[in-house]
């Protein structure tokens, strides 16, 4: 981990601790592997929680914060510490199957983190005499819940000892607090977000050139990801969304796996990872190159949603009020088209609110407006959202004319809340109907 890696996550840590005061420790669990089926497993991924406050990878680990200090023992020797991680022992034969380990004796070297210890040894350093000063202890707990192997063992011993050796203490769940900080995002991380949706752009440009009627779905989803990979991506966001036709109208469609029909449109909901950090945007292209009418139609509505909501976002604004402007700019471009009666049942054809925050997750865990009585839904400098209106109009909505059935639309761009507007950080993803036309015209070469 290089010296900028290292300050960050110690500027987190300090933040945290800052939080949750003297009188209160915090461990913070990061994830075990998930079995898939027998004895395979899925590609370990890091609780971001944990990763937020040590950019570690490696499973199975823990995290101590005590602000008001601990005592830790090494030998004879006894020091006070304000920050312990609990790693994987070193093992050869485990490392040669599965990788390499950091060790405890390289925590602080490797990650800046002041003092390392073995997983196994945290119930000794959790014992009654440590948590006696103690009032509060968080810890992430749902995420806590669903850890397995031996991690799950060594919470059992620790959770059965709790209620004799410090009853006193009250347990909080760490994702209200981790949450309030995630909600505004730093320069390093608004680094990693945008170098997310540098390979999304660049990825999208590249699959402009291959649409064409006959190919599926899945042949969209695999060279979009081989091209995050490519353009610097480290990962998908999230599972994507590949829906041709009426498929675009199931929002969190998965099976991509449907050939594209001429005539129909093609949604895209993918994009790439970065270190963690997500990027998250929606393309909606014509599979034969060119927009039918009605299809332009609904798509320039959907377009002057996302345009209009972008450009009303700066700080102090609130996301309520965004999202009740594309809801209006939705249903007043329905009832002009005469597709829509009374504009109270925009609902019914645009589904979903207009945005939400990213980060670390794609759905970032930031608390929602309605958490506690703190303000999260002014927005404010370092927010990253994204702005994501979209009208869907299945095959049995009978009320609506037959050529515009069977069409889902949804355009969506990362926007980053800067001082005194906003900045789009997926600009440069082409949108405008023009201009989509003409580069699967000019540029298409086909699979
Ligand atoms: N990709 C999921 C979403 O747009 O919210
Ligand atoms: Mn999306
Ligand atoms: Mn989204």
């Amino acid at each position: 981990m290089n010296k900028e890696e290292k300050s960050f996550y110690l500027s987190r840590r300090k933040e945290f601790s800052k939080l949750i005061g003297k009188d209160s420790i915090a461990l913070i669990f990061g994830n075990t592997h998930r079995n898939k089926s027998y004895d395979g497993d899925y590609k370990f991924k890091q609780y971001k929680n944990f990763y937020y406050l040590t950019g570690f990878e490696e499973a199975n680990s823990a995290l101590l914060l005590a602000p008001g200090g601990v005592r830790l023992k090494t030998g004879s020797k006894v020091k006070t510490a304000t920050e312990v991680l609990f790693v994987q022992k070193k093992d050869t034969l485990m490392e040669t199957w599965n990788g390499k380990r950091l060790g405890f004796e390289n925590v602080t070297d490797g990650l800046g983190i002041q003092n390392g210890r073995e997983n196994t040894e945290l119930n000794y350093y959790l014992n009654g005499k440590m948590l006696s000063s103690f009032r509060r202890l968080y810890i992430n707990f749902a995420e806590m819940l669903k850890l397995s192997g031996e991690m799950e063992n060594i919470i059992s011993m620790f959770f059965d000892s709790m209620n004799r050796i410090a009853p006193h203490i009250e347990i909080i769940d760490a994702s209200y607090v981790l949450g309030t900080m995630r909600f505004i995002k730093t320069p390093f991380e608004i680094i990693k977000i945008s170098n997310a949706a540098d390979a999304s752009i660049k990825a999208y440009n590249e699959i402009l050139k291959i649409i064409q009627p006959g190919i599926n779905e899945f042949n969209v989803q695999f060279i979009l990801e081989f091209y995050y990979r490519y353009y610097g991506g480290n990962d998908i966001a999230y599972h994507p969304i590949v829906a041709a036709g009426e498929n675009a109208c199931i929002l969190h469609y998965e099976n991509n796996d449907q050939h594209l029909v001429p005539g129909d449109l093609l949604l895209i909901d993918s994009a790439s990872e970065f270190k963690y950090y997500c990027s998250d945007v929606t393309r909606t292209f014509p599979v034969d190159g060119v927009f039918t009418t009605e299809q332009k139609l609904i798509y320039e509505i959907v377009l002057k949603a996302n345009k209009e909501c972008i450009k009303n976002i700066r700080p102090g604004v609130k996301f309520s009020y965004i999202n009740n402007l594309s809801q209006k700019i939705l249903a007043d471009g329905l009832y002009k088209a005469g597709l829509l009666k009374d504009k109270k049942d925009i609902k019914k054809y645009s589904l979903h609110g207009v945005g939400h925050h990213i980060g670390l997750d794609t759905h970032d865990a930031v608390p929602s407006s309605a958490a506690g009585s703190a303000d999260f839904d002014t927005l404010r400098e370092g927010n990253v959202i994204t702005i994501e209106p979209g009208l869907y109009f299945t095959k049995d909505m009978k009320e609506i004319p037959e050529k515009f059935r069977g069409t889902g639309i949804r355009i969506e761009d990362d926007i980053l809340v800067t001082g005194n507007g906003c900045l789009n950080l997926t600009e440069n993803m082409i949108k405008e109907v023009d201009e989509i036309e003409e580069a699967m015209r000019e540029n298409h070469t086909g699979l």
